[in-house]
Formats: C-alpha cells, structure tokens, sequence
C-alpha cells in the first residue's frame, strides 16, 4: 500500500496557533478557481466563500436571494483551486435557522464541495446551532456585528456597538459562541475599540473586516482589494489594485483594434 502524501492545508489547528503566536490572520474571499489559486500562491492563510457572491458576484443587491446551490457551485470551485488555505463557505440565509437546518446543510455543503469549515451570521442565539455542528465535527466560524443577512432587521449597514447596551450584547455574544465551540468569530463593522476589547476577552481568533486593526485577524472581499466592481468599495477597504480599469483598458483596446481599419481588413487564419 502506498503511503498517502500528507495535506499541506492548514487546519483550524494552524489558525489557533498563528493566533497564539501573536501572527496576523490573512483571509480573503474568492468565489471562483482562479482567483482562489492565486491567492493560495500568495501565501493566505484562510478563504471565505462568502455569500457576497450574492452582491459582488451575481448583481444581487443584498446577500439574501445566495442559496445553497450557488454556495456549493462556488464553494467546490474554490476547492478545486486553493489546496493550501483553509476554505470556509457561509451558510445563506436561511440555511442555518435551527440546529438541525443548519447541520443539514453544513453537512450537503461540506460532503460537495471539499471546504473544511463554515461560517454562520448571528449572535447569541446562534450559540446552540453552532454547537451542535461541533458537536458532529463540523468546524464553524461566527459571524457577529454588521450581519447581512439580517439587513432588513438591522435596517441597513452601519457599525455596531456604539452604545454600552449594544457593545455588551456583542461581548455576550463573542463569549456564547466561544463556548459553544467557534474556532474563530467575524467582527463585521464593530468600533474598533470594542473589536480589540472582544479579542482580548476571547482565546479563538477575531477576524476583523471594517473593525481595527486590533483583532486577530483580517478578512476583505476580495473584489474591493483588486479594485474590480462596478460600485466603490466601502470605505474601510483600501484597494491594492485597479483590476476593473485593466479589463476596460484591455477590452476597448479589442473592440478598437477589431472595429478598426486593420481588423477589418485581417481575415482569420482558416483552421486547419
Ligand atoms: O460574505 C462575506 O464575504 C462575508 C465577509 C464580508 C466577512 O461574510
């Protein structure tokens, strides 16, 4: 019998010691093969197939139309591109509504599409379905503060925690998940200050997106980092790059080059 390779991905193992270590967590999304090879060769350490393939992907104004199906047709693709971060994919709305919903569907996301982990929006009351994934092995990254799938209840994107009230239910809520077994808890939009004073209190990773620098970690849509939407990125996202201008630069130079005198006149090389 040959003896298998063993996987070089990273497990929430690595992230809890990179966490340990006092070392930067890097997470991105990616919602297609390509994109998740590249950023697997730039060394990050783990990729969220987040349901903003619902806004940045798939035109959706909101993450709520995402179901599970366009989940898993993304997720597998990632999967099949990155073999070193480790992959988490979200549950959509509705998908995670009771313990038993969301183990069926973190189950059906898992088996199909190779990811190791999922990630699930809401506070406190999320506490008992995330222990129940634990509790079947299922690792599972919280997801508290801006919550988008809950926009229609939060009446809009905004940061949370400004008042004591607010900042001590999301304490409540970062301590409920922790001890329901979360390997890692999203601080989507928190005042920074609140962000450090959660990530201080918790022994998991704090992955921060618009929340400070004092987290354990970061996560960005990867859209807004490459500068590739038809909208701005939000203002906490600063873009590395200006991939939209390089694909309209590259695109009107195709269209000029073919509508012009000399494309006209080319002929296609017959195919032999
Ligand atoms: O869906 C997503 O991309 C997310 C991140 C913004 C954390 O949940």
């Amino acid at each position: 019998m040959s003896a298998k390779p063993v996987s070089a991905r990273l497990t929430i193992r690595n992230i809890q010691a990179l966490r340990d270590a006092g070392e930067p967590i890097a997470m991105l999304t990616a919602y297609d093969h390509v994109t998740a090879g590249l950023l697997d060769q730039s060394g990050i350490d783990m990729i969220l197939v987040g349901d903003s393939l619902g806004n940045v992907v798939l035109g959706y104004e909101t993450t709520l139309p995402v179901t599970i199906e366009d989940m898993i047709h993304h997720a597998a693709a990632v999967c099949r591109g990155a073999s070193r971060a480790l992959i988490v994919t979200d549950l959509p709305f509705g998908t995670a509504s009771d313990p038993e919903t969301a183990l069926r569907s973190a189950v059906t996301v898992l088996q199909r599409t190779g990811c190791q982990a999922v990630k699930i929006e809401g506070g406190a009351t999320a506490a008992p379905t995330v222990a129940r994934l634990v509790e079947q092995g299922i690792p599972v990254m919280g997801h508290i503060g801006l919550t988008p799938q809950a926009v229609n209840q939060l009446g809009g994107y905004y940061r949370h925690g400004k008042s004591s009230a607010d900042a001590e239910a999301l304490i409540a809520a970062a301590l409920a998940l922790q001890e329901a077994g979360a390997f890692a808890i999203v601080l989507e939009v928190l005042v920074p200050e609140l962000a450090a004073e959660i990530t201080r209190r918790l022994t998991i990773p704090t992955i921060g997106i618009g929340s400070g620098a004092g987290c354990s970690g970061q996560v960005l849509v990867v859209n807004d980092l490459i500068g590739l939407g038809l909208e701005p990125p939000p203002s906490f996202a600063v873009p590395k790059a200006d991939v939209a201008s390089v694909i309209r630069q590259a695109a009107s130079a195709y269209v000029a080059e073919l509508k012009g005198p000399q494309g006209k006149a080319s002929k296609e090389p017959s195919i032999v």
